[in-house]
């Protein structure tokens, strides 16, 4: 565990420039699916900081793992978010994002998006290759917009998926699922302060049934890695 975000934040962006690093060096046009929320701002604000010119991030693929269905300049997009911290800083074009396309229903949006990630180069098991992944999690054990006790948490066969209700405002999002997850190579989850201290307790006590718990659990049934993030507070009931 770290001592707090910038420690946490300055792992995570050291991960991420080594993992895409490589991939880019080996000419694998890599893809990462980038976490919403606050917890990831201090790992992008460190690669911009400190790995800008260590990696040629334009040959990265950029996706986001979910969105609020909310105008792109809203406050609560995660796109926005990433986009201000990450994207422009590393000068990223757009022809590296993989953005959700707000303009249609949540429905539309989301086959709409797997579509896209249909697009992706394929592992062998069908699933499109998901280089690296940035996982939060939420203080009730949710991860991307899979939330405990809510129907989508369970749903297979799709890679993308609508959320009308998501007990996170904004309710209207789209998300990954675990059944995109199950092509992820790599993975980090990251975890920061106290409210999350009770949700990545239960996890490492065997609570499977946290979308966070499912969500590494099908990384890891198929082949890929996970590293846990935390800070002190977020790591204080292991
Ligand atoms: C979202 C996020 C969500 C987030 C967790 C943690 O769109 O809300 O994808 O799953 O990762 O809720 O949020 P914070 O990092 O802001 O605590």
């Amino acid at each position: 565990m770290y001592d707090d975000a910038t420690e946490v934040g300055a792992k995570a962006a050291s991960v991420a420039a080594r993992v895409l690093g490589d991939a880019v060096g080996e000419r694998r046009a890599p893809t990462w699916v980038l976490a919403g929320g606050t917890t990831p701002v201090a790992g992008h604000r460190a690669i911009v900081a400190n790995h800008a010119d260590a990696v040629d991030w334009r040959q990265v693929t950029y996706l986001i793992g979910d969105e609020r269905f909310v105008p792109p300049n809203d406050a609560h997009s995660n796109w926005r978010r990433v986009r201000e911290d990450l994207l422009d800083p590393l000068a990223v074009p757009a022809s590296r994002w993989l953005t959700p396309d707000l303009r249609l229903s949540i429905e539309d949006g989301a086959v709409d998006y797997g579509k896209r990630l249909r697009q992706l180069p394929e592992l062998s098991s069908g699933r499109p290759r998901l280089d690296h992944v940035w996982l939060g999690i939420g203080e009730d054990g949710h991860t991307l917009s899979l939330f405990p006790g809510h129907p989508s948490a369970e749903v297979r066969g799709t890679l993308v998926m609508p959320i009308y209700d998501a007990p996170k405002p904004p309710p209207a999002r789209i998300t990954l699922s675990l059944d995109a997850l199950e092509g992820a190579l790599t993975c980090l989850v990251l975890a920061l302060g106290a409210g999350k201290a009770d949700a990545v307790g239960r996890v490492f006590s065997g609570d499977d049934r946290l979308p966070i718990a499912r969500a590494v659990a099908a990384i890891e049934a198929n082949g890929g890695w996970v590293e846990w993030l935390l800070d002190k507070a977020a790591a204080a009931h292991l």
